[in-house]
């Protein structure tokens, strides 16, 4: 069976990657071929930090903590480590595209919610927001995720 690693990419880390990050750990326990589940932002200004707060408390709500969560910058060896990454939305996906051209590795970069059957959308950034904006953010993560598992499960479940 194939090892699968896979990692969620937003701007800053604390927000909108870190959820997925979260669901994907607890619905992905079922899967034996997903070996390691991670997040990562484009910039460096939360690094270390756990996620924000009111994202914290929409996905503990949900069932899904993320206190143990820390932000780290994308780094060029995620390049070779992974082997999906995807971005959370069409500018973080741009970036990462710009940033593959300069890296080896094999990791297939990839649009989030497009990959998860949902179409071309982006996952709107809370930052700035209330915690509605939180809510709809993690709803649409959490839908992606889930939808995004059982196609992968589809192609390396043999
Ligand atoms: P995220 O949200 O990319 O979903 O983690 C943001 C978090 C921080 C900033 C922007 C977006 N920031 O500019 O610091």
């Amino acid at each position: 069976m194939r090892e699968i690693r896979i990692c969620f990419v937003c701007l800053g880390n604390i927000c909108r990657s870190p959820a997925a990050e979260g669901i994907a750990r607890v619905l992905g326990a079922q899967y034996k071929w997903l070996t390691e589940v991670d997040s990562v932002g484009l910039g460096p200004w939360h690094v270390g930090e756990p996620p924000h707060p009111t994202m914290r408390r929409v996905a503990q709500q949900a069932g899904f903590p993320l206190e143990d969560l820390r932000a780290r910058q994308i780094r060029t060896a995620d390049f070779q480590h992974f082997d999906w990454i995807y971005a959370m939305d069409h500018s973080v996906w741009q970036d990462l595209h710009r940033m593959q051209q300069k890296t080896p590795g094999t990791a297939e970069v990839s649009f989030f919610l497009e990959a998860a059957g949902l179409g071309k959308q982006d996952v709107p950034d809370p930052y700035y927001g209330g915690i509605e904006d939180f809510k709809q953010s993690f709803d649409l993560i959490y839908r992606g995720t889930q939808a995004l598992l059982q196609k992968l499960e589809t192609c390396y479940n043999r």
